[in-house]
């Protein structure tokens, strides 16, 4: 019902006057001027500080929040089990301390196969498998803005891995392009997947080490930390245990402030600060794809 509402409004407008509409045609075009416009730059700065949200593991956190200048410098645990003490490395240009001394194909090997430029290979949680299809453009819009950001000198621990890490992550990436933006579903699945891997925090382990695509979205996975244990919800439209009797403002509200359809403030790690500013249209695309997941209960 809430999902008809603004549908009636817009048609109601133009029946009682034109002049509405026009003004809601020129609204529709300024909305859709800054994605005209939008450089590499401006481009990587968005997916980097919004919905890849690089910084809810590269940015070192204190008491209150992400440490003032020290965006992206790393130093920061993100996970310390039996199997290993993962840190989030420095990924400002800083040249000692960072990848200032990297180039733009070795920043974009790295985010995308995982592949250091001494060929060693990087570890869990970093999303990878999820990176791995990033689009070229993507990919270089983002080293793009990691090469524009301060350089902050910040050594970073390094992680313990006491599992054996694979070779690589697969074959060499070869070209990748984006779904188009006008197929909602499918460019929705991109921006929940490789760009920002919800999909990854969401989707129960199978094999170990491996995410059970059979049961994406169900979610289950506890996260420990400062808050307490959050566990992962079911983001598929199951009625019960998942968003099917969800409205779109509420999953949007949810994504974008945290707060969940009985009004509960979500906890952590779930990157809320850096969704607020996900595009409309970005917005769109997530829920549509979050509805088209067959429904399933936990
Ligand atoms: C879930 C946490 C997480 C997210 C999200 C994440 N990273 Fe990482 N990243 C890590 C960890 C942990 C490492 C270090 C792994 C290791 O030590 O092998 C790492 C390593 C890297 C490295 C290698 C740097 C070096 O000096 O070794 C680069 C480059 C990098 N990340 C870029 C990115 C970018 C760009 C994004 C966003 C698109 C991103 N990461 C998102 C956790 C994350
Ligand atoms: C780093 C892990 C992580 C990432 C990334 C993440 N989430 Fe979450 N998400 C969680 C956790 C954990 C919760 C539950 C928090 C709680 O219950 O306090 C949650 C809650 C939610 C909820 C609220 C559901 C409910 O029942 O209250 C929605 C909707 C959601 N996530 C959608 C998304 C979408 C869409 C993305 C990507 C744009 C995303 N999440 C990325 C971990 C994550």
């Amino acid at each position: 019902m809430a999902r008809t509402a603004p549908t009636r409004r817009r048609d109601s407008v133009a029946r009682s006057n034109g002049c509405g509409t026009l003004i809601a045609a020129f609204l529709l075009l300024l909305a859709s001027l800054p994605a005209l416009a939008e450089t590499r730059l401006e481009r990587g700065r968005y997916l980097v500080e919004t919905i890849a949200a690089c910084g809810n593991c590269h940015t070192p956190q204190g008491p209150n929040g992400p440490l003032p200048g020290k965006a992206l410098a790393g130093n920061q645990v993100i996970e310390d089990n039996p199997a290993f003490r993962a840190v989030a490395s420095n990924i400002t240009p800083d040249r000692r301390t960072g990848i200032g001394a990297w180039t733009d194909a070795q920043i974009a090997r790295a985010i995308r196969e995982g592949i250091r430029p001494d060929g060693s290979v990087i570890g869990p949680p970093m999303p990878i498998a999820w990176y791995r299809d990033l689009a070229d453009e993507d990919v270089a819009a983002m080293v793009a803005y990691l090469r524009s950001i301060p350089a902050v000198a910040n050594v970073s621990e390094k992680s313990t891995y006491r599992m054996p890490l694979p070779p690589n992550y697969g074959p060499p990436v070869g070209r990748v392009v984006a779904p188009p933006r006008s197929d909602m579903v499918r460019y929705g699945a991109y921006l929940a997947g490789p760009v920002g891997h919800c999909m990854e925090c969401h989707t129960p382990f199978g094999a170990p080490g491996q995410r059970d695509l059979e049961r994406l979205g169900v979610g289950g996975q506890p996260f420990e930390g400062p808050w307490g244990v959050s566990v992962a919800a079911n983001i598929t439209p199951g009625r019960a245990t998942g968003l099917g009797g969800w409205s779109d403002a509420e999953i949007e509200r949810a994504i974008r402030r945290g707060v969940s359809q009985d009004g509960r403030q979500l906890f952590p790690p779930m990157p809320f600060g850096h969704y607020a500013r996900i595009s409309t249209p970005d917005m769109a695309a997530l829920i549509a794809y979050l509805r088209s997941l067959p429904p399933v209960e936990r």
